[in-house]
């Protein structure tokens, strides 16, 4: 786990919802160096920076589409001028039912993507250094558990990127780097479970009614901070929520 003091956190897709609120919370209690990276939602990215600095923390908001190797390579070059140095790396950014995304994008960005940027981190990344792959029940369980059709794809693609990155841990751990997994329910107040809803109308009320309570963002992203440095072994998954997977696991 990070020893470093005020560790170099970057987390993916952090201008809006879990992973700005990881933002948030990595900076005002590790005192984290924090990278927002966004797609291309810059006001966005920058109105999370200045609220941390506000606080009296440091971010600083790096534009990247994590399925381009180019802004990917710029990405991990900007943070090696900046801070010189990666701790964390928080595999947070997602997709793949957005409005007209091919057949393969969802692979691309949920499996592909998440481990080339890890490949692209590991020179700046010390021993002792963390990543942490944030996913959801539906996709850490899928196909042991029943799944929603609108994030089938979706669902796959993550589940393949868990195994992908599992895949790697011998490579990790001969660098000193461990792997940590964060799998949540549906987690209330996400645009992702409004979109879910819309298109399954319901889906949400009947997740309430089978699991009692979902957690909330602010929930899941205070245990997706937690699994920043938390003295986990690697490989280690920390389940959000979703008793009722758990038991029939
Ligand atoms: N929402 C849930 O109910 C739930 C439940 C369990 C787990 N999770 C997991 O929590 C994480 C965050 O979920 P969320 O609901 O907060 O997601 P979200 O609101 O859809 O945000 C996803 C973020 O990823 C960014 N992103 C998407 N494609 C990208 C790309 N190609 N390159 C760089 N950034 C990209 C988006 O940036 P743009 O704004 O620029 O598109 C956005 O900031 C995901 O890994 C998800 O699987 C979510």
């Amino acid at each position: 786990m990070p020893v470093q003091s005020r560790p170099v956190v970057l987390i993916t897709g952090s201008s809006r919802g879990i992973g700005a609120e990881t933002a948030r919370i990595v900076s005002r209690e590790l005192g984290a160096r924090t990278v927002i990276n966004y797609r291309d939602k810059a006001k966005r990215a920058e109105n999370v920076v200045a609220e941390i600095a506000a606080a009296g923390g440091e971010a600083v908001a790096v534009r990247a589409d994590v399925t381009d190797a180019a802004s990917v390579t710029a990405m991990v070059e900007q943070i090696k001028a900046t801070w010189g140095r990666l701790d964390v790396l928080v595999l947070n950014a997602s997709g793949g039912m957005e409005r007209g995304a091919d057949a393969g994008y969802a692979l691309r960005l949920n499996r592909d993507a998440q481990v080339d940027l890890v490949r692209a981190a590991l020179p700046l990344m010390p021993s002792g250094s963390r990543v942490v792959f944030v996913t959801s029940h539906q996709a850490h369980f899928h196909g042991r558990q029943p799944g929603i059709e609108a994030y089938e794809a979706v669902a796959a693609s993550k589940r393949a990127g868990e195994d992908a990155l599992r895949a790697m841990i011998p490579e990790l751990t001969a660098l000193g780097i461990d792997l940590i997994v964060v799998s949540g329910d549906m987690i209330a107040g996400t645009i992702t479970v409004t979109l879910l809803d819309r298109a399954h109308p319901g889906v949400v009320a009947a997740r309430r009614d089978q699991a009692g309570e979902i957690p909330t963002l602010e929930e899941f992203a205070t245990q997706v901070a937690a699994a920043v440095r938390a003295d986990h072994a690697t490989g280690h998954t920390v389940y959000v929520g979703g008793a009722d997977y758990l038991v029939a696991r």
